[in-house]
């Protein structure tokens, strides 16, 4: 057991006292969570190899699984990568700080933990004034993966971390919820054109209008479990974003999807299950039976990104025993919404 310490800080203006604190956890060899824009991070020095195999251990994580390492200045990128390409620069003024990681050829200084072992190394700089200003203070980048144990939703709130880590950290800053709620799109740049390894913030139209031509994993995008290289994206073979309840996405034509829903949420609750209902504002009223919940409106799927991860927790809390999602277009941030809701249903969809 760890001494987890929790320190409340604003998230546009922390205290640097706080902040100081933190950070002289992680130049010991600490592990600290912190919020980003996207979800909590699990940070650890990334150029200390005991630090960096401690978040393994801490999240119970594949030792293959690489991690990603964050900076506060754009050119922190040269000390931890080499050849970094010119559309890469590109990328990081468009859209640096914020949510986009790019995989570029690793450099001698970081270890290999932190990497899993391969040769390309993860980098992003996070848009929170909190995850920025401990970077700073700790005067040298992190190693973060999202701040839950392997496999579960990841955490928009540190009420999350608490569920997931307490105990098993030495420190989690509480900045209040996150803003886009899903994690970084994750992008191949050793590769031409280069790959969406996984769908996130920065949507793949965005990438376009910067770098004209870029692809997405196959991965990414589908409907059923794709048999991945290693080499290439190894977060994708694991598990993911797993509520403790069983899971279903049902996607197609709205209507039908409603329609759908109410057909299968009927047929379980006379199973004698209890069942969640993930809807949205336009469908809420269309289902009274069962748990229902709204991430939000359809029209902004930043909303529905901003609310997914905490939903599904909340199922688990009122012990649902099924939960059963509506699909939304894969356009824009749907893409992501998509993929991180087919991973969570372990891939259970029904199509109509
Ligand atoms: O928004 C985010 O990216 C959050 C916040 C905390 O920054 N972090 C996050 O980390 O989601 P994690 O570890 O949960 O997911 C990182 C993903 C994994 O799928 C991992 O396999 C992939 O990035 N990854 C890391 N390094 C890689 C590399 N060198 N090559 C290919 N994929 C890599
Ligand atoms: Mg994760």
């Amino acid at each position: 057991m760890r001494r987890t310490i929790i320190l409340r800080v604003d998230g546009e203006n922390p205290d640097l006292e706080k902040i100081r604190l933190a950070a002289s956890i992680i130049r010991e060899g600490g592990l600290v969570a912190f919020p980003t824009e996207t979800v909590y991070g699990l940070g650890a020095d990334a150029l200390n190899p005991y630090a960096v195999r401690e978040i393994y251990v801490a999240k119970m994580r594949p030792i293959d699984n690489p991690i990603i390492v964050h900076v506060a200045s754009r050119k922190d990128v040269y000390m931890l990568a080499v050849d970094v390409p010119k559309s890469a620069e590109k990328l990081i003024e468009a859209f640096w700080p914020g949510p986009l990681t790019l995989v570029l050829k690793v450099s001698d200084i970081i270890p290999r933990v932190t990497t899993g072992g391969l040769d390309t190394v993860a980098i992003r700089m996070p848009r929170h004034n909190v995850a920025l200003a401990l970077i700073r203070e700790a005067g040298r980048p992190i190693a973060a993966p999202s701040a839950n144990l392997a496999g579960k939703p990841s955490p928009t709130l540190a009420e999350h971390v608490i569920q997931d880590l307490y105990g098993r950290i030495d420190a989690i800053l509480d900045a209040g919820p996150t803003n886009i709620g899903v994690e970084s799109t994750v992008l191949d740049m050793t590769c031409d054109p280069p790959q969406i390894l996984r769908p996130g913030g920065v949507t793949h139209e965005d990438l376009k209008a910067v770098l004209g031509e870029v692809s997405i994993h196959p991965a990414a995008m589908a409907r059923s479990e794709v048999h991945v290289e290693r080499a290439r994206s190894p977060g994708m073979k694991y598990r993911h974003y797993a509520p403790k309840a069983a899971m279903l996405v049902v996607e197609g034509e709205f209507g039908s999807v409603i329609g759908k829903i109410r057909e299968l949420a009927e047929f379980y609750l006379k199973a004698g299950k209890k069942v969640g209902i993930l809807a949205t504002d336009e469908s809420m009223k269309e289902y009274d039976m069962g748990v229902v919940k709204s991430m939000g409106s359809r029209k902004d799927l930043s909303l529905l990104a901003r609310n997914l991860f905490r939903l599904l927790r909340e199922f688990d809390e009122e012990g649902v025993d099924l939960i059963i999602a509506e699909g939304v277009p894969q356009e824009d941030l749907g893409l992501a919404i998509m993929n991180r809701l087919r991973k969570a249903a372990g891939y259970n969809i029904i199509r109509i």
